[in-house]
């Protein structure tokens, strides 16, 4: 955090916006403006070990806010932060990008709609290949605080990515990992965290699970994904094709949906909601992607953050965003792999709020 940088950029936005050398800074002038002068909401967007704060200090003053993942850097503090959102009643989102796509809306219709039949197996995934060697020796500076365990808490690739994956895991299933055997990994010598992260889980139903994360997958990007095998069918979604998805069911040919490009009644999915249908997008076959999902997310939060300011009922229900409840689960989930690790994969209750 360099104050004369944040400066210049404010001087050299291309609209007019006012700069700050600190979040307290900010916070301290927000105190003192009238209601409808303040921020609508804040957004943190720095490393894990500096959400809690922040965090904190908005909900003090009523500020709704949407916070980067993972929410905090363990579960204690997640705690807190819970806490605090409800006694403060405010809006809270946790920013997991990827149930910001279409398709992530899309795939949790389709599980919703029942035509997978009984959901039995999920395998979660988000693979990456930059920390394949030690990049934070060269002064990398995402590098360099996500494998140091006091800024990006007790897991590095679970808590970065894994927390991705299990959220698209919650998100698209509507079930909760609720125990798990965890292996945490450290492939790259010299490091203090893991940088694969391997865990089989139970689900809600009684379901299985994989919901595994690396980064030292070389050749591997951003490569989320999730594979739902239910009674009936399966469904698959990547977020590298991310306007795809793919359902699978016995002795039929692949069907391939893509966003933009699904009709109320096709014959075969049934009535599909027209919320869904009519969600604003751009025209398909001209790609969405991840600024997209992020915009998206935005969105449906502003709504949220609106009906706040005026009074109206908002909701924050997890069904379009992560909310503060989620982001939660995401840290006790890493709490729960933690343990499970430290006892060779014995399996770990993940703890419910
Ligand atoms: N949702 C997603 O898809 C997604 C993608 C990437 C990163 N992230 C999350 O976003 C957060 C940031 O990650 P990143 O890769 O952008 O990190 P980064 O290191 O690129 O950027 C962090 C920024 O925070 C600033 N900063 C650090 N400490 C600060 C402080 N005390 N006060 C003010 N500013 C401070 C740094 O100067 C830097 O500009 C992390 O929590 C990460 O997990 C989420």
């Amino acid at each position: 955090p360099d104050p004369e940088i944040a400066m210049n950029e404010a001087d050299n936005w291309p609209y007019p916006v006012k700069g700050y050398t600190s979040y307290d800074e900010l916070f301290a002038d927000q105190a003192n403006l009238p209601e409808e002068e303040r921020v609508d909401y804040v957004l943190i967007v720095t490393p894990n070990f500096v959400h809690f704060d922040p965090a904190m200090k908005a909900l003090e003053l009523d500020l709704p806010v949407m916070c980067e993942k993972p929410l905090t850097v363990d579960l204690e503090q997640a705690d807190q932060l819970v806490a605090k959102a409800k006694e403060k009643n405010v809006p809270f989102a946790v920013a997991h990008t990827y149930l910001g796509h279409w398709s992530s809306w899309f795939s949790r219709f389709i599980v919703q709609s029942g035509l997978l039949g009984e959901v039995r197996w999920v395998d979660s995934y988000y693979l990456q290949g930059w920390l394949a060697d030690k990049l934070e020796d060269t002064g990398q500076m995402q590098a360099e605080w996500r494998t140091d365990p006091k800024k990006a808490g007790g897991s590095g690739c679970g808590g970065d990515i894994g927390t991705h994956a299990l959220m698209q895991l919650r998100f698209v299933t509507g079930l909760d990992v609720e125990r798990v055997s965890a292996r945490l990994e450290k492939f790259v010598p010299g490091r203090p965290i893991d940088d694969h992260f391997t865990i089989y889980g139970e689900m809600s139903n009684g379901g299985k699970c994989l919901v595994r994360a690396s980064q030292i997958c070389i050749g591997h990007k951003n490569d989320l994904g999730i594979m739902i095998a239910g009674t009936k069918g399966a469904l698959k979604w990547r977020q590298e094709d991310p306007e795809r998805i793919t359902i699978l069911l016995d002795g039929q040919p692949d069907r391939d949906y893509w966003r933009g490009a699904v009709s109320a009644n096709d014959g075969f999915l049934g009535d599909v909601p027209e919320w869904l249908i009519d969600e604003p997008t751009i025209p398909c076959g001209h790609g969405e992607a991840f600024h997209d999902a992020y915009a998206r997310l935005h969105r449906e939060f502003e709504k949220d953050v609106r009906a706040y300011q005026s009074g109206d009922e908002w909701s924050c229900d997890g069904s379009k965003y992560a909310n503060i409840d989620d982001g939660r689960m995401g840290l006790a989930f890493i709490d729960a792999c933690l343990k499970s690790d430290e006892a060779d994969g014995a399996w770990e209750a993940v703890t419910k709020g």
